[in-house]
């Protein structure tokens, strides 16, 4: 959200990308995760722990390919495509988990 400010005080909005997936994937999906896992506490064991800590590196490592990206630096572009697995990975693993327990 500082980011927002920040693009809207500079009038530079190259990091939108950044700042919209940091938000959404950051900020809303982790929080509607751990909605569920308080309110199905047998979904909340092992898996949810590596769910948790793959998709927080997935977002950190994503975060550095998309703002390198928003920069023209093409050389930050296996940070995205890592990123993106390791996201991707982490939100099959909740699928997988909300399956299971519901
Ligand atoms: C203080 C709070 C915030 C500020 C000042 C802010 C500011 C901005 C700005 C300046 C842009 C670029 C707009 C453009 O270039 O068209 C933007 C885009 C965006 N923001 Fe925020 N934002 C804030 C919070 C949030 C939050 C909490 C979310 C999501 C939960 C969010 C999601 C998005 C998305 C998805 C876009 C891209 C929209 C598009 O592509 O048209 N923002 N924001
Ligand atoms: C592996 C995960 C993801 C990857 C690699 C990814 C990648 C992308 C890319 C390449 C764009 C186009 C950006 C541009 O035109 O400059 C985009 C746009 C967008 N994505 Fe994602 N995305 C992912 C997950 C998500 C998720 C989970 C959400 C929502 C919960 C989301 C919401 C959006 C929104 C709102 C936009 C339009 C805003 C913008 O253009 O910046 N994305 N995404």
């Amino acid at each position: 959200m500082l980011l927002g400010i920040a693009m809207g005080v500079l009038n530079d909005h190259r990091l939108k990308t950044l700042h919209a997936h940091v938000n959404l994937i950051g900020w809303v999906s982790l929080f509607l995760a751990g909605l569920y896992y308080r309110q199905i506490p047998a979904a909340d064991g092992k898996l949810a722990r590596w769910h948790f800590a793959l998709a927080t590196l997935g977002l950190a490592v994503l975060s550095i390919g998309l703002a390198g990206l928003a920069f023209g630096e093409m050389a930050f572009e296996p940070f995205a495509i890592v990123g993106s697995f390791l996201t991707i990975i982490s939100m099959g693993l909740f699928s997988w988990i909300v399956m299971r327990t519901s």
